[in-house]
């Protein structure tokens, strides 16, 4: 349901950019010259010495640049300083005072705030995931007590149940964060689950100086924030439920740690310059992981917020998660596919959320269909009807005579007008035959939606008996569906625009249909004219994924506290599952589920949090060895800083594409004859003490795949071991990709650690 707005989420368009940079410069308001956003970079270290500190060198640099005569309005105007997430700040310049600006000393680069699509990438997954409080990572985890998730979203809806304290500890006295009043939000309404709630708005109001912010605090009025951080680290809620459907205890994957918010989303815009701002203030205030469901679509990784901020966070050991984005199934399509974090794909769960049965024929025929009726409603025993004049429901005129039938629509196609036509007609009921099986929109009349296979069945009776008539049962919702997981079609692929030597996504994690807390101050369902809101809401999307691997990140951290992001990261994907709750492996929705998912959909597998607990090997990489990755991209030395920071840390004395990294990319080219890729890992033993390993890996059509060696002994837990892995082409693919996996496994058979490949 949700408005219509998961169909919106789905089918975002890539828009680039630049594009609406562009469309920024190409508008200068009138009056006001055209000064606009910028996000500047400095380098720290050649700050004058007079200066007491980075604040006061970034005012005074922004006060030199100042053209008074080429704008209306006196000043540029400094928007933030930042120096976590990166060292610069940002601020508004006329083009003239750009210019003067490049030639300042320390000036590293500068390009225009983006805006983007006000995108979001939108308790059963629990079972689903294999969370249970009897064992595994759950109570290894302590439910994640201790950590910290950071929420870089649309804001917290604080009143939600989901974000009670009452089995909460106190917040850990490392915190450095705050609860910033502002418009109905006290400081008051943090507590020991909200512990933070902090806004950024300044991008976006530069670039729209008449802007009303509608909400000017950390409330959310979205929706979104609340959804993604009760699913990443919300308490226990009974009996949650949208309108009773998905009925049960709705908690978050880590129901112990601590939610701090930090809203940069807004209803009338989002501005790098704000993400950026979020992110730096969550690396600041101490958080242990960042989730962050949303990304920049075509942009470099020397321009991408969300990448920038992430190698700090890297370096601060905080691992951030994000959403791959709801643009799938095409190949190409994800954001976030920068290296160093994690990119999140979204899955479907058992579970079928929006059930109805109809019941015909005495009672002797069941139908399962689908249905988003918001009551707990019975249809019983009404005369169903079907014929010429009907059947299209596209007229409430020839609907008038059956108000007390339930009226079976035939698939015309379009089965949102029928569903309305239907509504505003007042039967009593109707079934309407379609393939949409993805249906999620309101209903505001008792009406299960069957598919076509099934609707013989059900026509066939109504043919042959005199007097037809049918019950219907509403608001059910049906466990153990199969196959699940599938991948969802909406999902992006990889792989990653911004760089494709990596493979993108990461993982899966659920995302279709999961119900969690939202800020109950928008309808979500309807009842003949009438509109209801709710608690709780069901929404699918990249969005609702991540959240569910940042909870899973946030538990590891709980177990694992002297890990890297990387090895976390790592014990994530190599334990990941491939096969579904058939025993097949995992299929791939966008494409009918007919085709196996390649990890150019799902990454690694499905995660699978109490495996990733005990991984037996990880994949360690630090800052270092992802400057080596920025080298080898031959970006230049301005556009590394604009990562890394600092110069004097970093050099390209190493530059290498061939990053420690659980998984590979072999690119070739659709012409390529024959070709060699060499990819050298080096594996930690985190697992028992002695043991030996064993290599075992597929080679597809054309590929030839070695691994040498093929055996890795180990003496003691920390120990290293490298091997590699060689890719060669015995023929062109013809553009077609090529997939497989090399698995190490231990000779206890408790083991098993895979890092998937593909040939492009
Ligand atoms: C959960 O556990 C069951 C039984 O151990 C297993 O069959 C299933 O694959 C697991 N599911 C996930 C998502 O790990
Ligand atoms: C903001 O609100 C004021 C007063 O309600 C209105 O006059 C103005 O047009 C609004 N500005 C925008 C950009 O919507
Ligand atoms: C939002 O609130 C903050 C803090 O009170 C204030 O500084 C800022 O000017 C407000 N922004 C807008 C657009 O009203
Ligand atoms: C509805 O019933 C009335 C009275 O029986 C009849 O005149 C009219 O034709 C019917 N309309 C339709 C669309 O069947
Ligand atoms: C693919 O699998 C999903 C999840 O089980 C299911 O809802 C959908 O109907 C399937 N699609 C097709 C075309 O079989
Ligand atoms: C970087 O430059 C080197 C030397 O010119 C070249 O061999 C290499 O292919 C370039 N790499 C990329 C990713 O463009
Ligand atoms: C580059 O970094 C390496 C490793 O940190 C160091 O040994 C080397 O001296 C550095 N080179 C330069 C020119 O700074
Ligand atoms: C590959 O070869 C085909 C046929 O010769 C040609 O049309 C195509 O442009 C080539 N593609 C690339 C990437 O070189």
């Amino acid at each position: 349901m949700a408005h219509g707005t998961s169909h919106a989420r789905r089918f975002l368009p890539l828009l680039p950019l630049l594009i609406h940079a562009c469309v920024l410069l190409r508008t200068p308001p009138a009056v006001r010259a055209d000064r606009t956003g910028y996000i500047v970079h400095m380098d720290k270290s050649a700050m004058p010495p007079h200066h007491s500190d980075h604040r006061e060198w970034y005012a005074a640099t922004v006060a030199s640049a100042t053209d008074a005569s080429a704008d209306g309005r006196a000043e540029p105007q400094l928007l933030y300083t930042y120096d976590d997430a990166l060292h610069g700040f940002a601020a508004t310049f006329s083009a003239s005072e750009l210019r003067t600006l490049r030639a300042t000393l320390g000036f590293v680069s500068a390009y225009p705030d983006r805006r983007a699509t006000t995108l979001h990438d939108t308790t059963h997954s629990m079972e689903f995931l294999n969370l249970s409080s009897v064992g595994g990572l759950w109570p290894a985890a302590n439910f994640g007590e201790g950590v910290i998730i950071g929420m870089i979203d649309t804001g917290v809806w604080p009143e939600s149940a989901s974000f009670d304290d009452a089995d909460m500890p106190p917040v850990p006295s490392r915190w450095r964060g705050t609860c910033e009043p502002g418009v109905e939000f006290t400081p008051s309404m943090c507590n020991r689950k909200l512990i933070s709630a902090r806004y950024f708005n300044k991008g976006l109001v530069a670039a729209n100086p008449n802007v009303n912010i509608s909400m000017n605090s950390t409330r959310d009025t979205d929706g979104h924030g609340t959804h993604t951080s009760s699913t990443a680290g919300g308490s226990a809620v009974p009996c949650a439920s949208f309108f009773g459907y998905g009925s049960g205890t709705a908690r978050g994957v880590a129901p112990r740690a601590h939610v701090a918010m930090y809203k940069v989303i807004w209803p009338e815009g989002r501005y790098a310059s704000d993400v950026l701002a979020g992110m730096d203030a969550a690396i600041a205030d101490g958080v242990d992981v960042i989730s962050i469901s949303s990304g920049f679509n075509s942009v470099p990784l020397y321009e991408d917020p969300v990448a920038i901020a992430a190698f700090a966070a890297m370096e601060r050991g905080i691992l951030v998660s994000a959403s791959a984005g709801n643009d799938g199934p095409g190949l190409g399509t994800l954001h976030n596919g920068i290296p160093w974090l994690l990119t999140v794909a979204a899955g479907t769960v058992d579970r079928q959320m929006f059930a109805g049965t109809v019941y015909y024929d005495d009672m002797l025929g069941t139908i399962n269909g689908i249905t988003t009726y918001p009551e707990n409603a019975w249809i019983v025993y009404k005369r169903l009807v079907y014929n010429d004049i009907v059947s299209s429901c596209d007229s409430k005129e020839a609907l008038a005579n059956s108000t007390t039938a339930i009226i079976v629509c035939r698939d015309t196609g379009s089965l949102l007008d029928q569903i309305n036509t239907v509504a505003e007609a007042g039967v009593a009921g109707a079934i309407f035959i379609s393939d949409d099986a993805d249906f999620d929109k309101e209903m505001p009349l008792p009406a299960v939606i069957i598919s076509p296979e099934d609707a013989p069945r059900l026509l066939g009776y109504i043919n042959s008996s005199p007097v037809p008539t049918a019950t219907m049962k509403l608001q059910q919702t049906i466990l153990g569906t199969r196959p699940a997981p599938v991948v969802t079609s909406y999902s992006s692929r990889g792989p990653s625009p911004s760089y494709a030597s990596v493979l993108k996504p990461d993982i899966l994690a659920p995302g279709d249909k999961i119900l969690a807390s939202v800020a109950p101050v928008r309808p979500y369902a309807m009842v003949g004219q009438t509109q209801l809101t709710s608690n709780f809401l069901v929404d699918s999307g990249t969005s609702m994924a991540c959240p569910h691997a940042s909870g899973v990140a946030a538990l590891l951290r709980a177990v694992h506290p002297d890990w890297s992001p990387a090895m976390i990261k790592s014990a994530m994907m190599t334990t990941a599952t491939t096969t579904d709750n058939t025993d097949s492996p995992i299929t791939d929705a966008g494409s009918g589920n007919a085709t196996i998912a390649s990890p150019l959909a799902m990454g690694s597998g499905h995660v699978d949090p109490n495996a990733a607990m005990d991984p037996g090997l990880v994949f360690d990489a630090g800052p270092e060895d992802f400057v080596a990755l920025l080298c080898a991209a031959n970006y230049t030395n301005a556009q590394i800083m604009a990562i890394t920071r600092s110069s004097a840390a970093y050099n390209c004395s190493s530059a290498s594409s061939d990053v420690n990294y659980p998984s590979f990319v072999a690119i070739f080219g659709a012409n390529a004859t024959s070709s060699d890729m060499r990819f050298k890992r080096t594996v930690t033993n985190v697992g028992a003490g002695s043991t030996v390993y064993h290599a075992s890996w597929v080679s597809p059509r054309n590929v030839d795949v070695s691994v040498s060696p093929a055996t890795l002994e180990f003496s003691t837990v920390g120990q290293t071991a490298s091997f590699e892995v060689d890719i060669k082409l015995s023929a062109p693919t013809g553009g077609e990709p090529a997939f497989g996996a090399v698995v190490w496994a231990d000779v206890s058979g408790k083991y098993r650690v895979r890092t998937p490949y593909v040939v492009l």
